[in-house]
């Protein structure tokens, strides 16, 4: 509680503004930064208590700025579980992002996709997650002046979010599926057996973040919205070998369409 506190203070500092919006940016989704009016990037490893990001494909700095009129705080690189932080390192940016007034949170992701009606290319909307990962970022003892012992989740992706959302795809002519995110630690994808189980559990598409995060955001009454972007397919019968390569540059071909459905959305969250 003391470093959330002493790093949102640093960063208050630093900022004329308080942006009610938050965006964490997934494994190859960095272009949105391009369409913003930077005001201020500061890296991570100048920010006190903040975890350095190690993967390829992510820059490592809180930035913030301007979007279609909009003041908002773009966490570009995110820290994964697989990584080897703990829960609370992987969740400090939510907290430090709530420190700082942010009462909604866009989360993005790239995801494999077991929904057989899903291509690769294609945003999911999501629509409530399962969590697979051997962990929870609430376990443990709880401080209660953040947030709640038993979170409800009833409603951990914001209806009303998705609404605006799914209003914006349809004027911007984007196609968009809905489903449930799986998460998982990684670093290993699935095997055909495993995509093969996460879909007879309920799930559309699997992935190596976010379900922290959104649980995080949740305890600190923050309200959430998740979009996927499917990089490579694990539907029965068509799973193909992927790579983190691969999964970059399918990202970087759908991301256009996510920065442009986030963009229509902001004014109207
Ligand atoms: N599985 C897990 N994580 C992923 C995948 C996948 O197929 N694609 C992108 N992230």
């Amino acid at each position: 509680m003391e470093k959330i506190k002493e790093t949102g203070q640093f960063l208050a500092l630093k900022l004329k503004k308080n942006p009610k919006i938050g965006i964490i940016l997934g494994s190859g989704l960095g272009g949105l930064v391009k369409h913003l009016n930077i005001e201020e990037e500061i890296p991570y490893h100048t920010i006190p208590n903040f975890p350095v990001s190690t993967v390829k494909g992510h820059r490592g700095s809180l930035i913030f700025g301007k979007m279609n009129g909009v003041d908002i705080i773009v966490c570009s690189g995110r820290f994964h579980f697989y990584e080897g932080y703990t829960m609370q390192e992987v969740t400090f940016p939510i907290q430090v992002m709530k420190e700082l007034g942010v009462n909604k949170l866009i989360l993005s992701n790239a995801a494999g996709g077991m929904n057989p009606t899903f291509k690769i290319g294609d945003i999911m909307l999501i629509r409530d997650h399962i969590n697979l990962f051997s962990g929870n970022p609430l376990l443990g003892p709880n401080d209660d002046t953040l947030g709640p012992r038993f979170l409800d989740m009833s409603e951990a992706y914001s209806k009303k979010m998705l609404k605006i959302a799914y209003q914006c795809a349809k004027e911007l002519n984007i196609h968009v599926q809905t489903g449930v995110y799986v998460g998982v630690t990684g670093p290993c994808f699935e095997t055909p057996a495993e995509y093969r189980m996460f879909a007879i559990l309920g799930g559309d598409a699997v992935g190596m973040s976010t379900v922290p995060e959104t649980i995080i955001a949740r305890h600190r009454g923050i309200e959430v919205f998740g979009l996927s972007v499917i990089t490579d397919l694990g539907i029965v019968g068509q799973v193909e070998k992927v790579s983190h390569e691969e999964v970059l540059q399918a990202a970087q071909i759908a991301e256009p369409k996510m920065v442009q459905l986030v963009y229509e959305m902001l004014p109207k969250l």
